[in-house]
């Protein structure tokens, strides 16, 4: 499980919680992209809600999918979680939600409430730190500030946090797992 769609590696933060995350019944993954963390959790026993607005990107997981035989696991929707102030999806409860390296701070409060009582959110993205280097984004409405992860999810109960720089592959992430506690 170490290698994503396009040989992007699953991020070490999904690795981490792996054993949950496959014994989970329903996974959403907010911006999947080509899935890389998508097709990793339909490996278990959940099935998977993948919603991304870039056509190509589901269009290249759905092939990806079927190829490996997990079509039938895997749900992919097409939508713009900036274009409605609550997502549809978001209206569901979910036993772990994934976003990984994405950012639009209106939504958090919403994703937290879409967490069943005791699910796992597991988030990951930028830091303003990214600036740094070459890649990644550069607007700072999809940067985070030092420690401001765990505060836009400050109804949840945080599990696990880091910040980390990595010099060698120019990436600047937040990274954290929370949990919606049982009577919230
Ligand atoms: C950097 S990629 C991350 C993909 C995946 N989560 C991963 O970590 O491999 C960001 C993704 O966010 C999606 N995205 C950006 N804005 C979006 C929006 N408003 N609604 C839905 N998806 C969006 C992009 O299409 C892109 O696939």
């Amino acid at each position: 499980m170490s290698k994503g769609s396009d040989d992007v590696p699953v991020s070490p933060l999904f690795l981490l919680y792996s054993r949950e995350i496959l014994a989970a019944r329903q996974v959403l993954d907010l911006a999947c992209g080509r899935g890389r963390h998508s097709l990793a959790a339909a490996k278990g026993k959940a099935v998977v809600v993948g919603l991304d607005r870039n056509r190509t990107h589901l269009r290249y997981l759905y092939s990806k999918a079927k190829h490996q035989k997990m079509n039938s696991k895997l749900f992919l929707v097409c939508g713009d979680l900036e274009a409605d102030s609550q997502h549809i999806l978001l209206e569901q409860t979910w036993d772990v939600v994934l976003v990984f390296r994405y950012l639009h701070r209106p939504l958090c409060n919403w994703i937290g409430q879409a967490l069943r009582p005791g699910g796992l959110l597991l988030y990951e993205t930028f830091t303003k730190e990214q600036v740094k280097f070459n890649t990644g984004p550069k607007n700072p409405d999809f940067l985070l500030e030092k420690g401001e992860l765990p505060e836009l999810f400050s109804t949840l109960e945080s599990e696990y946090f880091e910040e980390t720089i990595s010099y060698d592959r120019g990436q600047a992430l937040a990274s954290l797992a929370a949990r919606r506690v049982c009577n919230n």
